[in-house]
């Protein structure tokens, strides 16, 4: 059963609001499920205690307080979520396929950097707004469609940058990878670490951070020396700034090593017992690895389909239960028809699945994906 009136940031919220028949809306039960639970202000989860480490790095770091903010509605204009922040006209991630509409001029914000403009017009110079974020994407162990992320702002002026005797943007950049170096040094300890040049419409120039983990390299956050529109938009033609958006999970996953993404989100005491206020870093002990089921699935495309689509539908039927969904094989015939096999992981990180439920679920999928997406299964 869905909670059908929800209060966030003040503001209540029936589901009608969000989740309706329309087709300038995209957002499903399963997501509307998720708005208010806020895993980020529980100081026993992970991603809260992530959370006030972070903001006791800050606190003890900088001589200037950053202003916190962490319950902010994450149901937003199109002009906060993307225009504001220079997102041109069309940017992908505007597109229906990437973005949770819940009209053609509110999102469910797809990332922290939405609120940016207003708490600078509103004057604030050093912040850190947390919140859930939304994107439709692929399945997968690091990959869910909420997500949790810590944007930080910083504001200099001209007297800072002209005592150090560097232009301006260099100045702001070379202290935003000197504050974030420090960040992971003070959760890791020692880690390996590396930056990478990257573009986002609202900094210049702009990076990312990755993290050595587990034989990859984990990509755990972006950022950049703002654009200096968006300082002379709000309020601060004369400052240079620079701004970043950490994803908590991903470092959570890392720090506390824990192994799937869907854990955040599980009530069950033998996860949720496993973690205290301000223990950061105490590893998770798996309470069991319950076997996978793999289910394969093939089918003739048309030029609408996309795999996000396929992805929703999949967790609509299986919600947390399914841990993967893979393409395995793609091929076009003479006729021009393209053909997708995808495999479908299903796993419950609490019991053993039974044969029933699954054949069952996947009966659902198959059902969903022909009549919904239009599609011909072989
Ligand atoms: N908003 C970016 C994202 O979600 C991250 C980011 C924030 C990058 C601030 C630069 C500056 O991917």
């Amino acid at each position: 059963p869905v909670v059908s009136v929800l209060e966030l940031g003040g503001v209540k919220i029936a589901r009608d609001d969000v989740v309706r028949d329309d087709p300038t809306n995209n957002v499903p039960d399963a997501i509307f499920s998720k708005l208010g639970l806020q895993l980020h202000r529980r100081n026993q989860h992970p991603i809260g205690i992530l959370k006030n480490a972070i903001y006791e790095y800050f606190d003890t770091n900088f001589s200037s307080k950053f202003d916190k903010f962490d319950d902010l509605c994450p149901i937003v204009s199109v002009k906060q979520n993307f225009d504001d922040v220079l997102v041109p006209p069309n940017h992908v991630s505007r597109s229906y396929n990437d973005t949770y509409y819940v009209d053609s001029q509110t999102v469910l914000r797809c990332h922290t950097s939405a609120h940016q403009a207003e708490l600078l017009r509103n004057g604030h110079t050093h912040f850190l707004v947390t919140g859930d974020v939304y994107r439709r994407d692929s399945i997968d162990s690091t990959h869910y469609p909420v997500f949790h992320q810590m944007e930080g702002f910083r504001v200099f002026s001209p007297d800072e940058w002209e005592a150090s005797g560097l232009d301006a943007t260099s100045f702001a950049a070379e202290d935003l990878k000197k504050c974030l170096e420090g960040l992971a040094r003070h959760l890791f300890g020692a880690v390996e670490m590396r930056w990478i040049d990257t573009y986002f419409p609202f900094t210049n120039p702009s990076f990312e951070l990755e993290i050595y983990f587990k034989e990859k390299w984990l990509e755990v956050l972006g950022c950049g020396v703002t654009e200096q529109e968006i300082l002379k938009t709000n309020g601060r033609p004369q400052n240079v700034a620079w701004a970043f958006g950490l994803g908590l999970e991903r470092l959570a996953m890392v720090l506390f090593d824990i192994p799937d993404i869907r854990l955040f989100w599980s009530n069950d005491e033998r996860f949720t017992s496993q973690f205290s206020s301000g223990q950061l870093g105490v590893k998770f002990k798996p309470f069991s690895k319950y076997p996978p089921c793999y289910k394969d699935m093939s089918f003739w495309i048309n030029e609408s389909f996309t795999e996000n689509n396929l992805c929703e539908i999949v967790r609509g039927v299986a919600g947390d239960l399914v841990e993967e969904v893979s393409l395995i094989d793609n091929f076009t015939n003479k006729k021009g028809m393209t053909s997708h096999c995808y495999r479908i992981a299903y796993r419950s990180m609490e019991r053993s699945l039974t044969d029933e439920e699954i054949n069952n679920l996947q009966w659902n999928v198959r059902e969903q994906v022909q009549s919904k997406l239009n599609v011909v299964l072989r």
